[in-house]
């Protein structure tokens, strides 16, 4: 049995005359921590989004465990065991932060449970929810209205969100994007508590976060993966070293 997670397979995706991914081949290992990284326009969230069935105008195969999965809509690829959490927040910010969670748990829950097994089923998942809020540092914010709180504890709440369904597979698109330089912490060990057990990647413009997390960094570069290694031999890489010549935050 294979342990590749996910697989894209000579994927390309065109937008016009703009070719944003460029036959990419990649394999993800199952368990394995990755770091999505390149320049503004590289294609990184675009691959995420042909990952997670957001872009299904694609050339080329995506596999999950060895399936084809290439026409599968994202809440299909959900039950393949795939996480997503988008740049933009999806919280429900009129809601309280366990109304949320709730509303994220019951979309594991069947509507067609007999009541025998459904109370029982239920018990679990006031347990899971219990667990998320400690995770993602919410338990004394739990009845707060969640747009009220601050961004950072609303992303967190995100990640909890995405988290609570337990994907094997979990795709993050900047999950620091916009958190202020005193919930950086914070946020990081959140994101490395909800790795464990699972496949991981993380688009990430932190080079300190992302290297610090990752086992294995990929860059892309205009459509391209361009290197992967570790974080020291990706650090160490002429190549990407010189894409980076001019950015603010060179690995
Ligand atoms: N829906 C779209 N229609 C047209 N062009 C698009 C679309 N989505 C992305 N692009 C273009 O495709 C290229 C790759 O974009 P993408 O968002 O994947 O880059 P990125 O690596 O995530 O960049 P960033 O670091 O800025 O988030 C860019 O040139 C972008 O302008
Ligand atoms: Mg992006």
């Amino acid at each position: 049995m294979s342990n590749i997670a996910l697989q894209c397979s000579h994927v390309s995706v065109s937008f016009g005359a703009l070719k944003a991914i460029d036959d990419v081949n990649y394999d993800f290992e199952a368990g394995r921590m990755y770091g999505l990284i390149g320049p503004n326009g590289a294609g990184k969230t675009t691959l995420l989004n042909v990952l997670a069935g957001r872009q299904l105008q694609h050339d080329g195969m995506v596999l999950c465990e060895g399936q084809d999965i290439s026409a599968l809509m994202p809440y299909q690829r959900a039950r393949h065991g795939i996480g997503r959490s988008f740049q933009i927040t999806k919280i429900y910010p009129d809601m309280t932060v366990l109304e949320n969670l709730r509303i994220a748990a019951q979309i594991k829950r069947s509507r067609f449970l007999p009541f025998w097994v459904a109370s029982g089923y239920d018990r679990r998942l006031t347990s899971d929810i219990d667990s998320m809020l400690e995770m993602t540092g919410l338990t004394a914010h739990r009845n707060e209205i969640a747009g009220s709180m601050s961004y950072g504890l609303q992303r967190a709440l995100e990640l909890g969100l995405t988290v609570l369904p337990d994907p094997r597979i979990l795709l993050l698109d900047e999950p620091l994007a916009g958190i202020g330089h005193h919930e950086i912490d914070t946020a990081t060990r959140l994101i490395q508590a909800a790795a464990a057990g699972r496949t991981m990647l993380l688009i990430e413009h932190n080079m300190d976060v992302i290297m610090s997390l990752s086992e294995q960094i990929v860059v892309m570069s205009n459509g391209r993966v361009i290197a992967q290694g570790t974080p020291d031999q990706v650090k160490a890489d002429a190549t990407v070293r010189s894409i980076y010549l001019g950015e603010d935050s060179p690995p």
